[in-house]
């Protein structure tokens, strides 16, 4: 390995124009030299070079980067064969490996791995003084046995028990070897103020916490009987490997059936954890008391996106964990809730019913929690029609964080009913708080691109359909979802749809007829307007009733419009509300290809002396949502640009 600050002299000590200037004549252009691309055929200079920054641009390749780039790129050379060309000719000493760096990430592996090492030996020791000491087996394995654990359950658990002397483990680990400093940065020792050491855990029954790949990060020391003037639980201190919040009780056993249940129960406490696996619902894990945190919900993401989370029957705690269960919308998982009987929680409630007893329990009781937040909510705001507003708000909040749109809609047909006020009026809401969260995000490619481009002196850019076809296809789709009234998707459909067309890709019908047709819709809708059957015929308007009529009566479907024969046609509701996302992400390509195409063509007009690199920022940013928006949809976009391609 070549050493950074090598690496760093090298490009002080290789000024870009000489680097460059051995493949091609530069001419100076105000502060910056251009030439003749060596990477692309060109008749007119467009390659750039910037000597008091140290790098190259190509305008009409987008090639750019600093000296070791260039050779890299002229050469094909490998990085570190790059550097040390340049540095043979700049005359730079590399240090050719980074010794120092190297000898500093060994040491730090070294005493993660003491520290592991202190942890497991602590673990053994544990689970000796509760097999084994006289006071372990008299006190403390009957605790558990008094707690309903069996025997196969204490081992699988790896549970234990730390005695009361005041250096059991320490005494037995100094024996083994160990350093008191190793202990003490696994926080399992401490050092008085007057220099004495002694345990951390003291007459304690001891939980082992594993990371998920199962080695001991800490652990957790219950009192047995009643805390007096002492915490009922002593956890760990964090240490280089214990980040309380990078970890789950119980992940390490529970992985293989959470992945198999493709479903996680998250319960507080070690003991519900370890009941339920007894029960065999082995698919458990608990935050241990605290709330959940975004590394927790990475972490069981990699296992499933089915939360069920069991609250102890206490209601205080309810409402504020509710907070916690948003951060799991946010993290596009799916979750439901069980709320326990007054007084129990999952462990003494799986321990009085029976393994069956509580799993059906579970199945019967888990809920939505959306729903289960509305309904909790609403009871408690009764009929006050102010608190019951703030209640709406407060659960359209939550609603918003889920991105499945699909999910999203069939939640607030329900809420609608809990609620007692229509789809419609809820949507409404929903759809401006949704926009809410895109702009204070700053999410929102469409306000973004747009933002940037007036930054850059940009004209915003419209989008217009490939051809007519389209334009039509798309408007049968909407007078058509429009009017029926049949079903109950039906009116949302079009709520969703108008709420996409107005939002987001300043759509430009080229036909007046379409334009005409789309503003008449778009103004109903404004007026919030239920589109009817006969809106376009009874009309005055006779041009535009008898061309609407002609659009209906070709029984246009989006498939037949957009993809020609390659998708498939719709059948349901939910089929064409994809397909419509689709043709909106596509618009959103197209607008963005555009953009791109414009920025390029500014870029070829500057002046050596602009400022260029605003606008190559800009078209980083472009072509990076470009991708995003290309990655989702797969083979659908290549449908379409299949159709964009005819034209
Ligand atoms: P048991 O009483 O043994 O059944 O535990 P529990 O899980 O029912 O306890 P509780 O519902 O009171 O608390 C839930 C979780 O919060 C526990 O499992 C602990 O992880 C944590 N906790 C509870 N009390 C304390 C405490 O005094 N200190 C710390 N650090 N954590 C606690
Ligand atoms: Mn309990």
């Amino acid at each position: 390995m070549i050493a950074r600050h090598s690496i760093d002299q090298v490009l002080e000590s290789a000024p870009i124009e000489d680097v460059v200037g051995q493949y091609l004549t530069l001419k100076r252009r105000g502060v910056n030299m251009i030439g003749l691309c060596p990477f692309h055929d060109e008749k007119t200079p467009s390659f750039n070079v910037n000597p008091t920054r140290g790098i190259y641009k190509c305008f009409g390749c987008g090639k750019g980067g600093n000296a070791i780039q260039f050779v890299m790129d002229v050469e094909q050379l490998p990085f570190a064969e790059a550097v040390r060309q340049l540095a043979k000719r700049f005359g730079v000493e590399l240090a050719e490996t980074g010794q120092q760096e190297q000898e500093e990430e060994q040491e730090a592996q070294r005493q993660r791995e003491n520290l592991f090492a202190a942890l497991a030996f602590a673990g053994d020791y544990f689970v000796k003084q509760l097999q084994e000491s006289e006071k372990g087996k008299a006190i403390a394995l009957e605790y558990f046995y008094e707690r309903g654990f069996t025997t196969e359950t204490i081992r699988r658990w790896e549970l234990g028990y730390s005695d009361a002397n005041w250096s059991g483990l320490l005494d037995a680990a100094v024996k083994a070897g160990l350093e008191k400093e190793v202990l003490a940065s696994a926080s399992l020792v401490k050092q008085s103020e007057s220099g004495r050491w002694f345990d951390m855990f003291r007459n304690r029954v001891m939980f082992p916490i594993h990371s998920v790949n199962g080695r001991i990060v800490a652990f957790a020391g219950r009192l047995m009987g009643k805390a007096e003037g002492q915490p009922k639980y002593v956890n760990s201190a964090e240490s280089p490997v214990y980040h309380k919040s990078d970890h789950l009780f119980g992940l390490f056993q529970a992985r293989n059936s959470i992945k198999k249940a493709d479903r996680v129960y998250l319960t507080e406490g070690y003991t519900d954890v370890i009941t339920l696996a007894q029960a065999g619902i082995e698919n458990v894990v608990a935050s241990s008391g605290t709330a959940l945190t975004e590394n927790q919900i990475r972490l069981l993401r990699r296992f499933t996106s089915n939360v069920t989370v069991l609250y102890d029957g206490d209601q205080a705690g309810i409402k504020a964990s509710m907070r916690g269960i948003d951060l799991l919308l946010k993290e596009d998982l799916n979750v439901r809730v069980v709320l326990f009987p007054q007084g129990e929680d999952p462990d003494s409630y799986c321990q009085s019913l029976g393994g069956p007893a509580f799993t059906e329990f579970l199945q019967k009781t888990e809920k939505n929690f959306i729903l289960f937040k509305a309904d909790l909510l609403f009871a408690d705001a009764g009929n006050d029609p102010i608190r019951r507003a703030e209640v709406i708000r407060d659960i359209l909040q939550s609603l918003a964080l889920i991105r499945d749109t699909i999910k999203r809609v069939e939640l607030l047909k329900e809420l609608a009913g809990i609620a007692g006020q229509s789809q419609e009026t809820l949507l409404y809401e929903l759809n401006r708080i949704v926009r809410g969260n895109w702009q204070k995000d700053g999410e929102d490619t469409q306000r973004e691109i747009d933002r940037i481009a007036e930054q850059a002196q940009l004209e915003p850019v419209s989008v217009s359909f490939s051809d007519e076809h389209q334009e039509r296809g798309l408007l049968a789709f909407m007078i058509r979802f429009g009017t029926l009234r049949t079903g109950e998707e039906e009116p949302m459909l079009w709520e969703i749809a108008m709420a996409e067309l107005n939002e987001g890709t300043d759509i430009v019908f080229n036909n007046p007829l379409c334009a005409r047709t789309f503003d008449a819709l778009r103004s109903l809708h404004a007026a919030n307007q239920p589109l009817t059957d006969n809106f376009f015929t009874v009309t005055d308007d006779t041009e535009l009733s008898s061309f609407v009529s002609d659009v209906l009566s070709r029984q246009y479907t989006l498939s037949d419009a957009w993809a020609k024969n390659d998708i498939q046609v719709l059948t349901e509701a939910q089929n064409a509300l994809e397909e419509l996302t689709s043709i909106f992400n596509h618009l959103r390509r197209k607008k963005i290809e555009l953009t791109i195409q414009d920025s390029l063509s500014r870029l070829a007009e500057l002046g050596p002396d602009e400022d260029w690199e605003q606008l190559l920022e800009y078209q980083m940013y472009l072509m990076e949502k470009r991708r995003e928006l290309t990655e989702p949809l797969g083979t659908v976009v290549t449908n379409y640009t299949s159709v964009q391609t005819k034209q």
